[in-house]
């Protein structure tokens, strides 16, 4: 019964004892207020059934079919999903709510209601006669995706908008930058696509691994591709973070321009797009001209990533994640800055990088949020926290006063491998399986009443050093991002008393949804033969997975 396999699990379902047809007949109202959402499922329903899915000017006219309305009292992102003789009605406290009461009523409908063209053209649609009252345990359940080190065409980022709304997924972090490839066209500095944007080769494998791929690998998304993109994630409720990793992770930067490197210690005019993985000793040169080079590129970004198209589009990333001080060490520049500005070190010149930007954002009504390394030095007020070395940052930032999402690599770094086995392609880190993520506790033991209420929520991230196309990153991702959206949206017990076996059983119907949405997950029993990459070394080399 498709009742008990809902994922992520909804708070409270009655089921009834019928069911509703849905035929040509059935006709779509969406009242006031849920007119996005009623253009979304309509087109949805429409592909998947092949009904006419006619719209309704009044409820009443719905013919039995079904029913959008706003129900504020129900509270943000919560929805009540009635089946019964009348139809199907599906109320939201806001609009987010209803989209996500109409991705229930998908699962409702069955796998095949997540194609895009019917299979059967004499098939009967029912939906089980039920109510479902739901609401999220967390306001940020996030994916972030690196289409800087592989480039995900734009295209593919769309598709994965629709599979995170999907499982009720609502932050898109989007990792634009690092030292293999600049993502974004600013157009004040062209430099940064027409250089930055591609490589000349690239390593295959982990670091270790003596296999290049001598092909050029590139790509990036004009303006136009990111007002689409976030606009898109906009009619899915879904905010989209842009990151633009300062001052380390920036080697494609540098050779686009030679001057924001550390010109004094290095010849960065023969720096080129970095073409193999690790951490990277060519950072930003800790500098005004720095500074007022990043303005430039935040100029252009706030326009494309607009403070009003989600709850959390206010935020912008701005990285500050392992940042190699031993150029600035070496450097007369970074020196005399220091004794300019009055600091004790590298790592408060570091802190005063970032500090600018978090000034800098505050002042044009944004926030700044970075990977846990920027509360060295301290953080002003409205900045958070991606808390990825452990809980420890978080815990620290929650502490402070600072807002936190929980990301930390034992448990929620999606290119880690997913079993321990001889299979795994290019394994990578900690062994993190399904189950494991499933049992993944977002907010710390520790943390008082009032600091658990700066975890924002959590999200995975999928670094890409090791998926070269739309494949790997599915095989990645899924279905570990499905435990990470119950995890994220559903209120689970401790870690420990998480009904994983149910949770698996729910996952055979749910197999069946990513199959007709087309995702290359893992499966259960491993790895399909092209799904190996046999002789391609991953991280460490030999010996045994770290054990978290
Ligand atoms: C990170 O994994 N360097 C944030």
């Amino acid at each position: 019964m498709v009742t008990t396999s809902l994922i992520p699990a909804p708070r409270h379902v009655v089921p009834g004892a019928g069911e509703t047809p849905l035929t040509a007949h059935s006709a779509l109202h969406a009242g006031p207020g849920t007119e996005d959402v009623g253009r979304w499922l309509g087109a949805a329903l429409r592909a998947a059934t092949g009904l006419p899915w006619r719209e309704a000017r009044e409820p009443a006219e719905a013919g039995g079919g079904v029913r959008l309305a706003l129900a504020p009292a129900l509270g943000a992102e919560a929805y009540r999903l009635v089946s019964d003789r009348t139809g199907v009605l599906v109320e939201g406290g806001d609009a987010a709510g209803v989209l996500h009461g109409a991705q229930t009523l998908r699962q409702l409908l069955g796998p095949d209601a997540f194609r895009r063209a019917p299979v059967r053209r004499d098939r009967a649609w029912t939906v089980p006669h039920t109510t479902v009252e739901d609401a999220p345990r967390f306001r940020w359940r996030g994916l972030m995706l690196d289409v800087a080190r592989h480039f995900m065409p734009k295209e593919g980022v769309l598709r994965y908008l629709d599979l995170m709304s999907a499982h009720k997924l609502n932050v898109l972090h989007l990792h634009l930058t690092d030292d293999q490839g600049w993502r974004v066209e600013i157009r004040r500095y062209p430099r940064l696509t027409e250089v930055g944007s591609w490589r000349a080769r690239t390593k295959i494998g982990h670091r270790a691994s003596p296999l290049w791929d001598e092909r050029p690998h590139g790509g990036h998304y004009t303006q136009d591709d990111l007002r689409e993109i976030v606009a898109y994630a906009a009619e899915r409720h879904i905010s989209v973070v842009p990151e633009i990793d300062v001052p380390g992770h920036s080697q494609a930067a540098i050779a686009a321009y030679p001057e924001l490197g550390n010109s004094d210690v290095v010849d960065t005019a023969a720096l080129t797009v970095w073409d193999t993985w690790g951490i990277n000793p060519n950072v930003l040169a800790p500098t005004e001209d720095t500074l007022r080079f990043y303005e430039g590129v935040l100029e252009e970004l706030l326009e494309l990533f607009p403070a009003d198209a989600g709850p959390f589009s206010p935020f912008v990333h701005i990285g500050g994640d392992e940042c190699v001080k031993d150029q600035w060490r070496a450097s007369r520049t970074a020196r005399e800055q220091i004794a300019k500005l009055g600091l004790a070190d590298e790592d408060a010149l570091q802190s005063w990088f970032i500090g600018h930007f978090d000034r800098w954002l505050a002042e044009r009504g944004r926030r700044l949020i970075g990977w846990d390394e920027i509360l060295q030095g301290g953080l002003a007020p409205g900045a958070a926290v991606s808390s990825w070395r452990g809980y420890a940052g978080g815990v620290t930032a929650a502490r402070a006063g600072h807002d936190v999402v929980m990301c930390p690599e034992q448990q929620v770094y999606l290119d880690h491998r997913q079993d321990a086995g001889p299979d795994e392609p290019v394994p990578i880190g900690y062994v993190r399986t399904l189950e494991d993520v499933y049992r993944f506790e977002p907010v710390p033991a520790e943390l008082t009443r009032e600091e658990r209420a700066r975890v924002l929520g959590t999200q995975a991230n999928v670094w890409t050093e090791v998926m070269e196309d739309q494949g790997r990153v599915d095989y990645q991702t899924f279905p570990r991002l499905v435990a990470l959206s119950e995890v994220a949206w559903s209120e689970l017990p401790a870690p420990a008393d998480r009904d994983f076996p149910g949770f698996e059983r729910r996952m055979t119907e749910h197999y069946r949804r990513l199959d007709a949405l087309g995702v290359a997950y893992r499966p259960p029993t491993g790895p399909r033969p092209w799904q190996r990459r046999p002789g391609v070394l991953g991280r460490p080399v030999d010996g045994p997975p770290p054990a978290v």
